[in-house]
């Protein structure tokens, strides 16, 4: 039976297809219920031991999806060659376009390229970070040990029961990504989704966006910080008043907050702050020889302003009366 076996993939695979008649001699030869050589041996299996019967069964029916493989790919062939063809015969390029509906970005979407715009402007490079990640990253790096408090703030969810593995609670775990691979200056620029285990309401929900900013070189200064973040709003915004105010980061010192003035009532929108040397130091960078600042902020929140939107869950309820109403910006 080896031998035999041995000659049929042999056949198989040296057989010639060129037309739809050569694919239908090549199914009756081989896998034809009547005379193909495969359905005839699997009769036969019958007189083995069992043992051979598993074997050789096997063998014969990967043969089988051998063989219907090279004629599904002898029919994709033809078809696509056929269609392109057909295409040739009937494209006028001088016929007007039939008009079709033209979608739109998502309004988070067109925010992102509004800051990707905005701060490659003034020299920031894009990049992506890992949404699954872990705790080193996420938290350690940045000066946030196991048993802070602050771990607390971000209610996060674990992948695996050794809590190392976790959705990013934060897009500040790209600062470290990129630190660890990348020497100074930088100026980086990075957005995409966060997690929490929070509930969902008007104002929270378990995933929203981040967009993370940071600036590392010799002698970079609050008041560069400060600048940034002036140039950010107002491109953004608009002319709006906007106020520092102290806080705290693990991962910043001095740490702020920004509130911009809206609707009569003071309203914070980010976090910010000089990089800690510590965390320099975790990604060995001079923190003797290099500063640099770094900032946080969330796109919902942010977008809510910008469009006047009451209620953050509307953002994924893909309401098309919602979703259809930013068509005119293609940004
Ligand atoms: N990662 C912080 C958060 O999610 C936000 C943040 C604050 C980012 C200060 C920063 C920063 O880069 O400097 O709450």
């Amino acid at each position: 039976m080896k031998t035999e076996i041995d000659q049929i993939k042999k056949n198989i695979e040296s057989f010639y297809i060129k037309t739809h008649q050569d694919v239908e001699k090549f199914r009756i030869e081989f896998i034809g219920k009547k005379k193909g050589i495969i359905p005839f041996l699997l009769k036969k299996l019958k007189y083995l031991s069992i043992e051979n019967r598993k074997i050789y069964g096997q063998i014969l029916n990967d043969l089988k999806v051998q063989v219907n493989k090279k004629i599904q790919s002898f029919d994709f062939k033809k078809k696509s060659s056929y269609y392109t063809h057909q295409c040739k015969k009937s494209f006028d390029t001088t016929i007007p376009g039939k008009y079709s509906e033209i979608g739109s970005l998502h309004p988070l979407s067109i925010l992102k390229n509004r800051m990707i715009d905005i701060f490659s402007n003034i020299g920031y490079s894009y990049v992506d970070g890992f949404e699954i990640e872990d705790d080193w990253h996420n938290f350690t790096a940045l000066n946030i040990p196991f048993d802070h408090p602050s771990r607390d703030m971000h209610d996060t969810f674990f992948l695996c029961e050794n809590k190392n593995v976790l959705m990013r609670t934060h897009t500040s775990s790209v600062q470290i990504r990129y630190m660890k691979q990348n020497k100074p200056p930088l100026k980086i620029l990075s957005i995409g989704k966060v997690y929490r285990n929070e509930t969902i309401s008007s104002r929270s929900n378990f995933m929203f966006h981040q967009a993370e900013g940071f600036y590392i070189d010799k002698k970079v200064s609050f008041s560069d910080l400060k600048k940034t973040i002036h140039y950010m709003i107002d491109s953004i915004l608009g002319n709006i008043k906007i106020r520092f105010r102290p806080s705290y980061f693990p991962f910043t010192e001095p740490s702020a907050e920004i509130d911009i003035f809206y609707n009569n009532e003071w309203l914070e929108i980010m976090g910010c702050g000089m990089i800690d040397p510590e965390v320099l130091n975790n990604v060995h960078i001079n923190s003797e020889m290099y500063s640099g600042f770094a900032f946080g902020i969330g796109l919902e929140r942010l977008a809510l302003i910008i469009y006047n939107i009451k209620d953050l869950r509307i953002y994924f309820d893909n309401d098309i009366r919602f979703l259809s109403q930013f068509r005119s910006e293609l940004y």
